[in-house]
């Protein structure tokens, strides 16, 4: 589903959705692990993808992804999910994690000067809700 939003609504509303299920922080970066089921929200912005989220496998989830202010591109590491975020459009993504770990969220549209820098953190736990360790993951 694809629907239009005003981006700054869109924003408030992934901040409420942090404050809501937060659980720390890492980098500056808000971390957040919403209940199994719930709707979900990302905001990609110059040059962060907010927040960090922790999900559990095995669980369905609706992934609501806008960007901020510019089009970024949603390239979930190392699975190859390929996505276009654009401002002003609010994706709704159904997603099951079917792997636990440790993905990265890399931007694959040029967006300016921190392009390469932006990247974002998905972490996937187990069924009971365990990190797991993967060898010879990047950090
Ligand atoms: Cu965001 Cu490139």
């Amino acid at each position: 589903i694809r629907r239009r939003v005003e981006p700054t609504k869109f924003f408030a509303r992934t901040q409420e959705f942090i404050k809501q299920y937060r659980v720390g922080t890492e980098s500056g970066i808000p971390v957040v692990e919403p209940p199994p089921g719930s709707d979900i929200y990302m905001t990609a912005l110059t040059y962060q993808w907010i927040p960090v989220l922790r999900l559990r496998k095995g669980a369905e989830y609706t992934l609501h992804l806008s960007a901020l202010d510019v089009n970024h591109g949603f390239s979930l590491f190392p699975l190859n999910v390929n996505f276009q975020v654009v401002p002003g459009y609010d994706y709704g993504l159904r997603v099951t994690p079917t792997e636990a770990g440790d993905f990265r969220i890399i931007c694959n549209e040029f967006c300016g000067i921190g392009h390469h820098t932006m990247v974002g953190r998905v972490i996937v736990l187990d069924e009971s809700g365990n990190e797991v360790g993967r060898s010879g993951g990047a950090q």
